[in-house]
């Protein structure tokens, strides 16, 4: 019995000595040393043995294991180191290879302008409002108070997807979504894409932006509408910025006006960029017309409101001096880059 163990631990060590992996070993550990390894089933037959005999084979018994576990341990640890060392050497990094460069991406002039313009519209407490861009001809025209003859529904202006329903022209039909289905009293910025059935030149692209205002409620002035706008427009081009508002047509508006800011290239006195003006146009405005009140289911004897609009493709040009509102939309990172 006592050369069963001793064979038995030769074959082990030499086992143990080619193991190649952490589960290897742990492979060996129970086959010779595991309850049902092949010590354990020596051992049990130690109860035949005289009882001289067995204190020594127990000795043996005892050393063999003892001598296959140390074994199993520093096997295992030399093992540890290897895969350590194998780790280090696959991870070497060469500090002298050229870094890589990651670009941050950045916002599109457009969406700069939407962003600074609505920041400022909700520090003077706007809220924004949101509308399709598949609308009705109702919200489009009919609500706006647009009669059928007006210019702007002429099937060549725009792009109906059917009898009801057209890519909107303008962002105003928000106005009369906002008005029909919120509480008064309201004061939203709407900032949106349009669509017109317009040739691509350097001023006009059938896809573009605008940004709508509303307010409604009781005892809304024009004083206000022009305390709102000069308030804004200082904002966004300077303190020194003034604005002029010149009567103007709108079919939702009465009165309508357009609006002027100074020139901020210029402060006034007239330049390439004013057309020697002092006054550059930047936007829509009035207080909206009883009749559209009136189809959004608001009593004009109670309540008044303003509304403006704003292309955002021209407040990019004019505030980035782009001469060709096409290059907003090539996606040449070289143009974009520059905003
Ligand atoms: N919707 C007008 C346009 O596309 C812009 C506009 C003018 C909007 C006056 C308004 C407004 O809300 O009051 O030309």
């Amino acid at each position: 019995m006592q050369e069963k163990l001793l064979n038995l631990q030769e074959a082990a060590l030499s086992e143990i000595k080619d193991a190649s992996s952490i589960e290897n070993l742990e492979g060996l550990r129970v086959k010779y040393l595991g309850k049902k390894g092949e010590i354990t089933s020596i051992l049990k037959e130690m109860g035949k043995l005289s009882a001289e005999e067995r204190p020594v084979v127990g000795k043996v018994a005892n050393e063999v294991r003892e001598s296959l576990e140390g074994n199993i341990n520093s096997k295992k640890e030399e093992i540890k180191l290897i895969e350590k060392e194998k780790q280090l050497s696959s991870e070497v990094i060469d500090v002298t290879m050229p870094g890589k460069v990651f670009t941050v991406g950045k916002k599109h002039p457009i969406t700069q302008i939407i962003d600074e313009v609505t920041e400022i519209f909700m520090g003077l407490g706007f809220s924004i409002a949101e509308g399709p861009e598949v609308e009705t001809i109702e919200n489009n025209f009919d609500a706006l108070n647009a009669p059928k003859d007006h210019p702007s529904r002429d099937m060549s202006d725009t792009f109906y997807v059917n009898s009801e329903l057209l890519l909107r022209t303008q962002t105003s039909p928000v106005q009369v979504r906002t008005m029909k289905n919120e509480e008064l009293p309201i004061k939203v910025i709407s900032p949106g894409r349009c669509f017109r059935y317009d040739s691509p030149d350097a001023t006009h692209s059938p896809m573009f932006h605008q940004i709508e205002g509303l307010v409604v409620g009781k005892n809304v002035t024009m004083a206000q509408l022009k305390g709102t706008l000069n308030n804004f427009v200082k904002e966004l081009f300077g303190d020194q910025t003034n604005t002029k508002f010149r009567p103007h047509n709108f079919p939702f508006t009465e009165p309508s006006a357009e609006v002027d800011v100074t020139c901020f290239k210029c402060g006034g006195e007239g330049c390439p960029m004013c057309k020697q003006e002092g006054w550059i146009e930047i936007l829509g405005s009035g207080m909206v017309h009883p009749n559209v009140l009136r189809n959004c289911g608001i009593d004009p004897e109670v309540y008044s409101g303003f509304a403006f609009g704003m292309g955002v493709e021209r407040l990019a040009m004019l505030k980035y001096e782009i001469d060709d509102i096409r290059l907003l939309f090539e996606n040449d990172m070289r143009f974009l880059n520059q905003f």
